[in-house]
């Protein structure tokens, strides 16, 4: 493959980018293993966001890449329509024994904003099937990421998502978000303040009946707009509320499932249990996009028992496509095999100290940690939002660092086979470039 500068960059219309200040100056990866990217000019970059979050087990895994390359010599595409492969099967079954059997089922899709997409219509139809038509409000929160299907830009959060694309869906509320600097500034873990935010669900509930009301869908730790950690007692208090009203929870956990904070899914750590959880980037390692939304036994129940044919009219081509269910199958085997968890829960105390170090250099006035995540906020430069940290950005990945920001915040999310001198490098890297930072 191409391992030198494409010869034009000009047709490839680039997904949140701005693609005419990247193409003027581009940043050109070429291959991948281990915490390393290498780029188009032979510079290794240290991966400080496992990717896109997507990359828990490193890069180029030998388990996953033969996996890969086997199944699809042996079998390139199956349907799953009214057909099936054992690999989907399989897939399903060690999926079930990863969460613990705190799950019934399993259904595939092909990335996160899809996983969305899918259990969101599954919670409309769900209530119908169950003779609750009326629950059809859906209930998101400020600041929420929930990819870019119609279905999760409507519940997301983000304006700057929203604001292009019309009226989007009817019947969306949004809890509000749970950031607070004033307060929470400087937290290790779940800040201490705010789980009283979660009662904003009484006053939607209030306002709209709960017999209108289908379901509520959060990030248990928001990443797409900085890493916002929920308030200590708050995912409980949501959970009770749900559970009071008749409410479906939906934990998005498309960036904390598979390992992100140490534990299967970040429901073990908060140790809650939704209804229903999308899930997508880490599942294959990030090799073959694929999703799955984990469903409780009484959701897939109720349409099991409707007496007709298709239960579910919903799926997609590549639902269970056969080598993203072999990279996945791997990618589970590599979580046993290289005890990816234990590593990860091994050097979360040592990730913690080292983002906590950041305190006080210039423009920093925020510092949180959870799992292995941290999010780094800097004072935005007057009248120009996003700027600072998006100079640091390229700065890092001139050192040799790839981080990412979302506004004026830095999010860091390596892969979870981060070594302490990873870390090391990491922060070390990253002080020179803060300290350079107009
Ligand atoms: C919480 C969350 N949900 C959904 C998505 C969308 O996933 P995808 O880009 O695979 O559609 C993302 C992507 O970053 C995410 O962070």
């Amino acid at each position: 493959m191409n391992q030198s500068r494409p010869a034009s960059m000009s047709s490839f219309w680039m997904p949140f980018t701005n693609n005419r200040d990247f193409k003027a100056n581009p940043r050109l990866l070429v291959s991948a293993e281990g915490m390393y990217y290498k780029d188009v000019d032979g510079n290794s970059v240290l991966d400080g966001t496992a990717g896109l979050w997507c990359v828990p087990c490193g890069h180029a895994q030998p388990k996953i890449v033969s996996a890969v390359r086997e199944m699809v010599g042996q079998l390139d595409f199956a349907p799953t329509f009214q057909m099936g492969h054992p690999a989907a099967f399989d897939l399903a079954e060690q999926l079930m024994e990863y969460s613990g059997h705190k799950f019934g089922h399993v259904f595939y899709t092909n990335s996160g904003s899809e996983a969305v997409d899918t259990a969101l219509k599954m919670a409309l139809a769900y209530h119908k099937a169950r003779g609750e038509g009326s629950r059809t409000r859906l209930i998101g929160r400020e600041r929420g990421y929930h990819g870019v299907g119609f279905g999760g830009l409507s519940v997301g959060g983000i304006g700057g998502n929203r604001k292009s694309f019309g009226p989007l869906l009817p019947g969306v509320d949004h809890l509000p978000h749970t950031h607070n600097l004033e307060r929470n500034a400087y937290t290790r873990g779940q800040p201490d303040y705010g789980s009283h935010l979660a009662d904003e669900l009484e006053r939607l509930v209030a306002l709209h009946d709960a017999s209108n009301i289908a379901a509520v869908i959060v990030e248990p730790v928001a990443g797409s707009t900085g890493v916002l950690i929920p308030p200590k007692g708050y995912l409980k208090r949501l959970r009770e509320l749900c559970t009071k009203h008749g409410i479906l929870l939906i934990f998005d956990e498309v960036i904390t499932g598979f390992g992100r904070l140490g534990t299967p899914f970040a429901a073990d750590y908060f140790d809650v249990e939704p209804d229903m959880m999308a899930t997508a980037k880490g599942l294959t390692n990030g090799v073959i996009p694929m999703g799955a939304v984990f469903t409780k036994k009484h959701i897939h129940d109720a349409f099991i028992d409707v007496p007709a044919g298709i239960e579910l009219f919903h799926g997609y081509t590549y639902s269970g496509h056969p080598v993203a269910c072999a990279a996945a199958l791997a990618t589970l085997e590599v979580f046993k095999d290289q005890d990816i968890l234990g590593h990860a829960q091994s050097v979360q105390g040592y990730w913690e100290d080292a983002v906590h170090s950041l305190k006080g250099l210039p423009h920093v006035i925020d510092l949180r940690t959870i799992g292995l995540i941290a999010g780094i906020e800097l004072a935005p430069i007057a009248g120009k939002p996003g700027t600072r940290a998006f100079t640091a950005f390229k700065k890092a990945f001139a050192d040799g660092l790839l981080i990412r920001t979302t506004g004026d915040i830095i999010a860091l999310s390596p892969p979870l086979v981060i070594d302490k001198h990873h870390i090391d490098e990491l922060f070390g890297k990253l002080t020179t470039v803060l300290n350079n930072l107009d």
